[in-house]
């Protein structure tokens, strides 16, 4: 692919840093965590895996979608798709996949090295339905095919290197068959495969993986152990195999891409029609329409026929929640002394929470089923009977038919919410349906998206926040901006805590001292969908410079809200 306006930026920070020590690129304590390919909080996960608790998990196959086309495993089992397939590979690690469509008795696919003077390197062979050894081109092989031949050949970690051989006299064919995978794949029958007739070039070599070594001080210690050499992290290659290289990056090198989530991705992944990056930037609209009208932007080509487009189509036929979107809407912003005034549907998640005097005293925000979230300050247990939540309400004066209200049913409290601290600060309140079984909200009411990872957004994303400016009567739904920021404890010292995010308000509008506890701080992907970043919780001095909000940091307690309301109700992705 040929440059795109960003392309030069990854230039420019490809001069400015000198050298290719991996220190550059890498952020250690990221590396700690030894992220791969099966980390949720990281990439999505495969369509046939769901994400538990920051790992991608294994689905049972039923939990794949229905449709698709029947594909064969090496057990000579027919399986009605190919995510139910590799959902049962997943599992039990004991079939591959063969062959599309239905299983028929002459099916096979054998890979082997030869010769096998090494018992991990040799030429690639394969041999597809007992048709003869065919070698395997080596022109245009990339670490990607190797690692997927070598663990077909019953080395998991992949292949430590991969080379191309004039062919000598006895090995000497004229057709090879060429292979491109993706580098995910489990077996090579997965990948694109096509026969070249009156070839004249190289055969593929592999290396695999055998026994594990210390690396050196030049080399990249994989998680899955292998090392690799320094210059090949963060370049958008998968040289670990399993990803673990490109999954903390500073920078990333000129041919890839680099996610705000610090993962680097082949620039080939731009604007293909699948989300790499957690927040969408590699799909980001903007970015591909100039993108489209490129010239010499390489096609995908043969890529098609591999099991990597039945794995995108499964992708589109996942269910997916309908959250965080909003319809677009051109009102003139009205700046007022607290922000600027909401404009109807336009914070459609916002809601507020009256007491028994019928005074209101909280924010919360909608997050789906009947389910609402907001600060732990807010609810007092003892007399949730008394507690009323209103939705689409934009002024505490003026009725409009698009508002509800609701009693509640339960409120669950954070369990180490520390009222001195503000520890912790986040409850989920439950409200009563009118009458059995109808839904919770029926209006307009649209549902935030809740982050699941950490590293969706970072310190400079401008959000909005969300609030009743409680200084005047009425109360008046209003918002404004706010910029997330590094780290707030040079300014709180030890009371900004782990579960705390700060973000400050640039013009001084919407802060905590005014009614917007419990309140949502959202930020918007590049597709401008919605993410509940944070819960108001406190802050001093709010209207001072210098001393930001604080806020509960939503994406820290995913897996809370995932254990007290499902993960189906809260979860865009990877369910
Ligand atoms: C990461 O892997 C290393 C080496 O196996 C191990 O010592 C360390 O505890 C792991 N760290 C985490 C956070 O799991
Ligand atoms: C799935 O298949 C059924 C019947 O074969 C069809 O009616 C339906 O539209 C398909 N759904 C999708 C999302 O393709
Ligand atoms: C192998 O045989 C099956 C069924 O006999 C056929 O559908 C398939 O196309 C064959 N594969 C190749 C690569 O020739
Ligand atoms: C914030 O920064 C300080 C040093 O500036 C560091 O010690 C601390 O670990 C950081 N905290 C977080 C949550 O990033």
């Amino acid at each position: 692919m040929k440059p795109l306006s960003f392309l030069l930026l990854n230039l420019c920070l490809s001069f400015s840093i000198l050298g290719h020590k991996q220190e550059v690129y890498l952020v250690e304590e990221c590396v700690r965590n030894n992220y791969t390919e099966n980390s949720c909080n990281k990439v999505f996960c495969q369509p046939w895996q769901k994400c538990v608790y920051g790992s991608c998990l294994c689905k049972i196959p039923y939990q794949c979608p229905k449709n698709g086309t029947s594909v064969c495993a090496t057990n000579k089992i027919t399986f009605r798709n190919y995510c139910q397939l590799k959902s049962y590979e997943c599992q039990h690690k004991t079939v591959r996949f063969l062959s599309r469509g239905n299983c028929n008795p002459q099916d096979s696919f054998v890979i082997s090295l030869d010769p096998r003077t090494a018992t991990t390197e040799g030429l690639l062979q394969v041999e597809v339905n007992h048709s003869g050894k065919i070698f395997v081109c080596g022109n245009d092989l990339s670490i990607n095919e190797a690692n997927v031949a070598c663990r077909h050949l019953g080395f998991p970690e992949g292949a430590d290197g991969k080379e191309s051989i004039e062919p000598d006299g006895h090995s000497h064919s004229l057709e090879c068959l060429k292979a491109t995978c993706r580098g995910t794949e489990t077996s090579l029958a997965e990948c694109a495969l096509t026969r070249l007739n009156q070839f004249n070039g190289k055969l593929a070599k592999v290396i695999c993986h055998g026994n594990h070594r210390e690396c050196s001080s030049r080399e990249f210690h994989c998680v899955n152990e292998k090392c690799i050499n320094s210059n090949k992290v963060c370049n958008g290659i998968n040289d670990c195999g399993d990803l673990s290289d490109e999954l903390c990056c500073k920078a990333c090198k000129e041919e890839s891409f680099r996610c705000n989530s610090d993962v680097c991705i082949p620039n080939k992944y731009l604007c293909n029609n699948e989300m790499d990056c957690l927040t969408g930037e590699d799909e980001n609209p903007q970015l591909c329409n100039k993108a489209a009208n490129e010239p010499g932007r390489e096609g995908i080509g043969h890529a098609e026929e591999s099991m990597d487009k039945e794995r995108k189509k499964i992708k589109t036929l996942l269910p997916q929640l309908h959250c965080g979107v909003v319809i677009p809407i051109r009102t003139r912003k009205k700046r007022m002394l607290g922000g600027y005034a909401a404009a109807q549907n336009e914070y459609p998640w916002h809601v507020a929470i009256f007491n028994q005097l019928g005074s209101l005293l909280c924010s919360g925000v909608y997050i789906g089923g009947c389910w609402v979230l907001t600060a732990a300050q807010c609810i007092n247990l003892h007399n949730i009977q008394d507690y009323k939540i209103w939705t689409m309400m934009l002024n505490s004066l003026m009725f409009n038919l698009d508002m509800e209200t609701f009693r509640l049913n339960r409120v669950i409290i954070h369990e180490y919410y520390n009222s001195q601290t503000n520890e912790n600060d986040i409850a989920l309140v439950e409200m009563k349906t009118r009458s059995p079984g109808s839904s919770c909200p029926t209006s307009n009411v649209v549902p935030i998206c809740i982050p699941w990872s950490q590293y969706m957004f970072k310190s400079g994303q401008q959000c909005k926040v969300s609030g009743y400016d409680g200084l005047r009567n009425p109360f008046v739904l209003n918002w404004g901006y706010a910029d997330l920021m590094r780290n707030c404890s040079e300014i709180y010292k030890e009371r900004y805590l782990t579960g705390m995010e700060c973000a400050g308000t640039p013009d001084g509008l919407v802060d905590v001292c005014t009614g917007v506890l419990g309140g949502p701080l959202v930020c918007y992907d590049a597709n401008n969908v919605g993410y509940l970043w944070g819960i108001v919780s406190w802050g001093e001095n709010c209207d001072r410079k210098g001393h930001p909000a604080v806020y509960t940091k939503v994406a820290h307690y995913f897996d809370w809200i995932a254990r007290h309301t499902g993960v189906s109700v809260i979860s865009r992705y990877n369910v």
